[in-house]
């Protein structure tokens, strides 16, 4: 059989069983980092996993092709995104082995345009045609985008098939050091199909890109209906209380103005500052502090029938006793 005999069956036997555009490609919109790294197979063949719509079959996203995208809709094998650390390895169909596929690394324009039918000795990806399982070298797996396509001394004739792949490569940037633990333990390492690296995202408590501040006014350390202000100092986070005008101290717990005679009606009152001071209740009583008249002067009574402090009952009653 010459090589002319064997492309022919081979295009002739892709056109049989190919159907345009019909893999829909698995994906993950949103990844999580993997500690341990992993092997993928990417099965050089025509037969499946050959997708063409750019995003509602390569990518699996509800999205609609602009102007700008057209051109990347191309048939090819359904793009790859690595870790930096996987492994990458080809295998190809063996009705190809005879026909002879070359791999080369090729720019973004050749990968949507096919290489033309001269490349260079250090384009190619193996040494040899592919035959059976390969290993892709390292070297060709940095962090960034790599294109790969077939070429054969007759012309990209496979690669306009589709015979051409999309590796993304990504790394991490989840640890403050070497061995620190992914996002402080207090995030996920994650990465959205379109982002370039793996970042933290932080549980609702901590920030920063590590995750490593605490934010401190998630605890709500500060009473009396206070704004919390995060201030980072140093490596450790702190806060500050914006008052309202009537309190004061770190926390705006403490009342402005000194002890008087039934200050805290039931209650002790004691002076912090020459001009703030706390009020503490007797057992059985509170109050807003805001409100002058409230200062533990509200009893909390046990209502056994509803099983509760009857707080607002006993507002209520209070209001019924003071409008009678
Ligand atoms: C895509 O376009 C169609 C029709 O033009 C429209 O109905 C649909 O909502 C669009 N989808 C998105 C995700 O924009
Ligand atoms: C692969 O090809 C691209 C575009 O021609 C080039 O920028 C890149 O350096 C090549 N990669 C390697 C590892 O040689
Ligand atoms: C894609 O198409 C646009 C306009 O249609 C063109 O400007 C751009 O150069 C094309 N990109 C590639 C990589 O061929
Ligand atoms: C290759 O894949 C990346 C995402 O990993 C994407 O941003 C890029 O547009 C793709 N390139 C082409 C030419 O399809
Ligand atoms: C303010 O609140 C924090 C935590 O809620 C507490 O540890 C601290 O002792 C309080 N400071 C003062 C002055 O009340
Ligand atoms: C108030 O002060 C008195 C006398 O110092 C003390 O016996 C009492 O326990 C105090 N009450 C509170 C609620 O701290
Ligand atoms: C206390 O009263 C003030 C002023 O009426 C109000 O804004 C605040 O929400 C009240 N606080 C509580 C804990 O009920």
């Amino acid at each position: 059989m010459t090589p002319k005999t064997t492309l022919y069956m081979v295009v002739c036997f892709l056109q049989l069983c190919i159907v345009k555009g019909q893999t829909i490609c698995e994906r993950q919109i949103i990844a999580e980092w993997r500690v341990e790294p992993k092997h993928v197979v990417m099965e050089w063949t025509l037969r499946r996993n050959i997708c063409t719509d750019f995003y509602s079959e390569c990518w699996n996203v509800n999205k609609n092709i602009t102007k700008e995208d057209k051109n990347l809709s191309v048939p090819q094998i359904c793009p790859v995104q690595l870790q930096l650390g996987d492994s990458l390895f080809i295998s190809s169909e063996p009705s190809f082995q005879s026909y002879g596929m070359n791999l080369i690394n090729v720019s973004k324009e050749e990968f949507i345009n096919c290489p033309k039918t001269i490349f260079l000795e250090e384009q190619q990806i193996f040494v040899c045609q592919v035959r059976g399982l390969h290993k892709v070298d390292p070297t060709w797996l940095s962090v960034g985008t790599h294109y790969f396509a077939e070429l054969h001394k007759r012309g990209p004739h496979l690669c306009n098939m589709g015979l051409r792949l999309n590796v993304t490569v990504k790394q991490q940037l989840c640890q403050e050091t070497p061995n620190a633990p992914l996002c402080s333990k207090h995030g996920r390492c994650l990465s959205h199909v379109w982002e370039k690296q793996y970042s933290c995202h932080c549980f609702s408590q901590y920030s920063g890109k590590f995750c490593q501040n605490f934010n401190v006014c998630s605890t709500k350390p500060c009473h009396n209906d206070a704004s919390c202000i995060e201030k980072s100092e140093g490596t450790r986070n702190s806060y500050e209380c914006a008052c309202p005008p009537e309190f004061s101290g770190k926390n705006c717990t403490e009342i402005v103005g000194q002890c008087q005679p039934h200050t805290c009606f039931n209650g002790n009152c004691s002076n912090v500052t020459p001009n703030t001071f706390l009020c503490e209740c007797d057992k059985g009583f509170t109050g807003n502090v805001s409100i002058a008249y409230q200062r533990c002067y509200i009893s909390v009574v046990y209502d056994s029938d509803m099983g509760i402090n009857c707080l607002n009952l006993c507002l209520n009653m209070m209001q019924i006793i003071s409008l009678t």
